[in-house]
């Protein structure tokens, strides 16, 4: 079954696949689900091909949304996900965006890859944005130019200041605007929910951390390291299970304990790729990280 958001009074492209007919239907190329409110109060239901614009002008048609996420790439965090799901799949006016925060390799990428993976497959506006590629200057240009209506923002830390304060501006008010050189620009984003994620905390602006729902993952301790990247590298690499244990303890031992760095299971999947299940093959590898791998993060 489809779903959508749409406004009664703005139906020229308020749906995917969907056409309309006069000014009374509109025409939907499969059934979809249909709620309509009066402000907060649900006053119609239609589950079919056709969907009456009646006269009601101001009523807005909003979504029976029906998003899943398949989170099986992801180890762990059950009620950060069910998070994740309830504000893609919220019908209130009022967007909740969430920011997840936490150290390094603790899978907050991977949170957003598999939203756009996911989203994009239910073909919603699903950008992936990463500040450090984009520039922040290019992230506030990005979104004026796109129809971004899932904003995967990564690395939100890294956003200039001034760009942080657009994005809290566009939180409160669902408008983004901009003023440069005298100029200002103007966008609505009433629609648009972002995801972001963020290393360091401190480096966001105190307003911003405040307007998001925050997620703050603390960093793995050892158990949960060795639990989770085996159970990382036998489901998504192929390793068995001894495998998968001897190349976590070993990278644990060349990074976290020789030189004090804390673990990131990115090692532990780069010596994955790079390796079957023949420990020699990893011991190569793993010393070669010993002897040449970079002494900082
Ligand atoms: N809970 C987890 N589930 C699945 N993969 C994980 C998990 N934690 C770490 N990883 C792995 O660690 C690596 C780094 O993850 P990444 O999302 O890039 O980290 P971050 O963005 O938090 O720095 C990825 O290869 C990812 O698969
Ligand atoms: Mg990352």
């Amino acid at each position: 079954m489809n779903k959508f958001t749409a406004k009664l009074n703005d139906v020229n492209s308020p749906l995917p696949n969907a056409v309309k007919i006069n000014k009374k239907w509109l025409r939907t190329s499969s059934p979809i689900e249909v709620f309509i409110t009066d402000g907060n109060k649900l006053n119609f239901y239609q589950n079919k091909n056709y969907v009456s614009l009646s006269n009601k002008k101001n009523v807005d048609i909003v979504e029976s949304k029906n998003i899943s996420i398949n989170w099986d790439k992801i180890i762990g965090y059950t009620e950060i996900k069910a998070v994740i799901t309830s504000a893609l799949n919220t019908t209130s006016k009022k967007k909740t965006h969430i920011l997840i925060i936490g150290s390094a390799g603790t899978s907050k990428t991977v949170f957003l890859k598999v939203l756009e993976e996911n989203l994009l497959t239910q073909k919603n506006d699903v950008h992936y944005l990463d500040s450090t590629t984009l520039s922040s200057s290019g992230v506030i240009d990005y979104m004026f130019n796109n129809d971004v209506r899932y904003c995967l923002l990564d690395e939100i830390d890294k956003l200039e200041k001034i760009h942080q304060n657009t994005f809290l501006n566009l939180l409160e008010s669902g408008i983004l605007q901009e003023t440069k050189s005298k100029k200002i620009r103007k966008k609505s984003m009433k629609d648009t929910i972002v995801i972001a994620t963020g290393n360091y905390k401190e480096k966001l602006i105190e307003p911003l951390l405040t307007r998001f729902l925050v997620m703050d993952i603390p960093k793995y301790t050892k158990d949960q390291f060795f639990k989770i990247s085996v159970k990382l590298l036998t489901e998504q690499y192929n390793k068995e299970k001894s495998i998968a244990e001897y190349i976590t303890k070993e990278i644990w031992r060349v990074y976290t304990e020789k030189r004090n760095i804390e673990p990131n299971m990115r090692q532990c999947v780069q010596v994955a790729t790079l390796t079957g299940n023949d420990k020699h093959h990893i011991d190569m590898i793993i010393s070669a990280l010993d002897k040449y791998s970079l002494r900082v993060e």
